[in-house]
């Protein structure tokens, strides 16, 4: 048997949802993570100070851990004013903006179809450090859906940073070998976070003897090369790197669908997937790090204080494959091999 204590982790990009949703799903997060960075992209989405005060409210009372923690985000639109966006940063519970280019994926549409639009927020944000967290790809229908991140860092975010150098930004869900090059030729101001399934999976798992649905998330899964980037990258200990599960749940029906939502539910089983992919690695180590340690260093917060412990049983952890939600359900990824790695709090 083997055991590894480390400092409870955070989740630097999470989908909690509203209602019944997150009524369902957020013990799952709470259960292992003290932290977690909350997307915005709800239904309206979470504009303002006080959206995000009101949102955050109905996560903890749906929560009934008290050591969970949520961080809320405001979606960047094209009508958000800089000095609300200054201001609302002051509230210690409200921890970065959320960049989504129109159209890019679940709940988006109220995002950002021309970068220019929100350059006064942004002008602003980089002169009081705010972070801005980037869904990182473009939407133009004629680039090939594989090429969205490369082409996103060529054509915004090289440009951005030229313009506003000190811009603190996070490449969330890096999914390329060019996105972990693009963090690692800029200043400590650019970090990345990496999910769980683009660690573990690249694009035959879910496009190889069948379709899987449940493997379908944006950024798309990649091919083997820009996996294995991803995976060195965090296994060498880049203190850029830090964990966004992205977990971000469908009901089954609408993932199971002619046109199925993208998101992987990955709370339940995130951290043995993780140790799972850091042992295969001979990085178990770096772990830490990467999972509880980097995050907040990058947000200028500490540590956790408690710890968490990971036990490698010979038994394979068991996890619900499915959660209800009123009278749908929502599917647990499914990493495709038996994991071993227990967390035990
Ligand atoms: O797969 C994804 N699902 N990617 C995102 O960027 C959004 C998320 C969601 O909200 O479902
Ligand atoms: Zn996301």
């Amino acid at each position: 048997m083997q055991q590894l204590t480390i400092k409870r982790p955070d989740d630097w990009h999470l989908h909690l949802r509203d209602g019944d949703m997150l009524d369902a799903v957020v013990a799952e997060s709470a259960k292992h993570f003290s932290r977690a960075i909350i997307m915005p992209n709800l239904v309206p989405p979470v504009v303002t100070e006080a959206d995000a005060i009101a949102y955050r409210t109905r996560i903890l009372h749906a929560s009934n851990d008290k050591r969970f923690t949520p961080l809320m985000t405001l979606y960047l639109t094209e009508q958000t004013n800089p000095e609300d966006v200054v201001n609302a940063a002051r509230n210690d519970t409200i921890k970065a903006v959320k960049l989504y280019p129109a159209g890019a994926t679940t709940n988006s549409a109220s995002g950002v179809t021309d970068i220019k639009a929100v350059m006064p927020v942004l002008e602003a944000m980089a002169e009081h450090g705010v972070v801005l967290c980037l869904h990182g790809e473009v939407t133009q229908g004629n680039v090939d859906i594989f090429d969205r991140e490369k082409i996103f860092l060529d054509t915004v975010l090289s440009p951005l940073l030229k313009r506003l150098p000190t811009l603190r930004v996070v490449l969330e869900h890096v999914t390329t070998a060019d996105g972990v090059a693009f963090v690692q030729s800029h200043s400590t101001n650019v970090a990345g976070t990496i999910t769980p399934h683009h660690l573990l999976l690249n694009r035959n798992h879910m496009l190889v003897g069948g379709i899987r649905p449940h493997y379908y998330c944006l950024p798309i899964l990649k091919r083997e090369s820009h996996r294995n980037a991803l995976v060195d990258a965090v296994c060498s200990g880049d203190k850029r790197f830090f964990l966004g599960t992205d977990s971000a749940p469908h009901t089954k029906n609408t993932k199971e669908n002619a046109c199925g939502c993208a998101g992987v539910f990955n709370a339940p089983n995130a951290l043995s997937t993780l140790a799972h992919v850091f042992e295969a690695n001979n990085a178990l180590d770096k772990l830490e790090g990467f999972v509880s340690l980097n995050g907040p260093a990058y947000y200028g917060l500490p540590a956790n204080g408690d710890s968490i412990r990971l036990v490698k049983k010979s038994e394979p952890i068991e996890t619900a494959t499915q959660l209800q939600v009123g009278n749908e359900s929502v599917v647990v990824f499914d990493p495709g091999e038996p994991l071993y790695w227990h967390v035990e709090n």
